[in-house]
């Protein structure tokens, strides 16, 4: 039944159009776009806990008001994302509800606890880093509102990864224990990061579809190893070492060999089991239901004016 469609659908994937949300499109490729962009939304959300517990606490106005701005352009992108996902038909509310039921994933990075401030920094150089390296082909995917998303949210990405380095510049020009809490906070930081970009490619059972659809451009491990090769010379100028004995430049290959991530440490922290899941769940949790509030009297004041407008 659906023949003609199917085939107009696949040409203009063929040639590297945009399906927008009035165009029909698989089930299965409406689907996996909920999910991503949803995961993706919830991550950028769950991601303000981490990095916000140190806007009290940061050690000059100037770095209060970057990571304030930081930490409210990640809101920005939740709410942006959530918009793209409300277009394929997705409900907010009930996007937050699979959230804080566990019944949807977010980002393992966020689970790990941010102990210093040079995890500010770390967080901004590589999560914010490794989020350019994954989020700039996805400038690219075949659904228009992600791919338009995406554009605006690089942009701000930039400012983020930047932050984080100039942040760690400067406390690497301090004393030696900056210098080594700098370093701890590498330690802490770089395999995660590694890990953000998903299973290796054996163990990713999204890709396939994804990259047929062209909603991922380029594979988990492709991603992964841009984000090592861009990373190593920075790690050089800061000064720092990163934490794998196995880094090394391979001349064949035009790129970095490394170390292998703890695939089980993935999966655990992905089944929630990470270092601070709980805390960021019912932190999100409290947060929605101390919300209430708020939305039902946004409601019963839109629906007070519709009632007078209609009068
Ligand atoms: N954390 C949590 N779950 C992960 C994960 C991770 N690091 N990596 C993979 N997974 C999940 C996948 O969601 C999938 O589970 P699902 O089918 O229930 O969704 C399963 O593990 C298998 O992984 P796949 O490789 O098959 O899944 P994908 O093809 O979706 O690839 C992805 C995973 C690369 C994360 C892809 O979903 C993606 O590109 N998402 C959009 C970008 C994103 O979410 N980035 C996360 C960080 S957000 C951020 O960086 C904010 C910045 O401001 C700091």
């Amino acid at each position: 039944a659906h023949a003609p469609l199917q085939e107009h659908f696949d040409a203009t994937i063929a040639r590297d159009q945009r399906i927008e949300p009035r165009d029909w499109m698989p089930d299965g490729y409406r689907r996996t776009l909920v999910r991503q962009i949803a995961q993706h939304a919830h991550s950028e959300i769950i991601g303000m806990q981490p990095e916000g517990d140190w806007i009290t606490r940061a050690p000059s106005l100037r770095r209060k008001a970057i990571l304030f701005a930081k930490v409210q352009d990640e809101a920005g992108h939740g709410l942006y994302l959530y918009s793209a996902a409300a277009t394929l038909g997705a409900d907010r509310e009930d996007l937050t509800l699979r959230l804080v039921e566990g019944r949807q994933k977010y980002s393992s990075i966020f689970n790990y606890p941010t102990p210093t401030f040079a995890d500010v920094g770390v967080i901004g150089w590589f999560v914010d880093g490794a989020a350019i390296c994954n989020q700039v082909p996805l400038c690219r995917s075949s659904y228009g509102p992600y791919a338009r998303a995406m554009v605006r949210i690089c942009k701000e990405e930039s400012f983020h990864q930047r932050q984080g380095y100039e942040l760690l510049m400067t406390m690497m020009r301090g004393t030696e224990a900056q210098r080594a809490t700098v370093q701890s906070a590498v330690d802490r930081w770089w395999w995660p990061s590694l890990m953000m970009f998903g299973p290796p490619d054996g163990d990713s059972p999204n890709s396939a579809a994804s990259m047929a659809w062209k909603i991922k451009r380029h594979s988990n491990d492709e991603l992964r190893q841009r984000f090592v090769d861009m990373t190593v010379p920075q790690a050089e100028k800061l000064g720092v070492t990163l934490p794998d004995p196995e880094l090394r430049w391979n001349e064949e290959r035009g790129h970095h060999d490394f170390g292998t991530p703890d695939w089980s440490e993935l999966q655990r922290v992905i089944a929630g089991d990470g270092p601070c899941n709980t805390e960021r769940i019912a932190r999100r949790r409290a947060a929605h239901e101390e919300g209430a509030w708020v939305r039902e009297a946004a409601t019963a004041h839109a629906a007070g004016r519709a009632a007078r407008a209609g009068k």
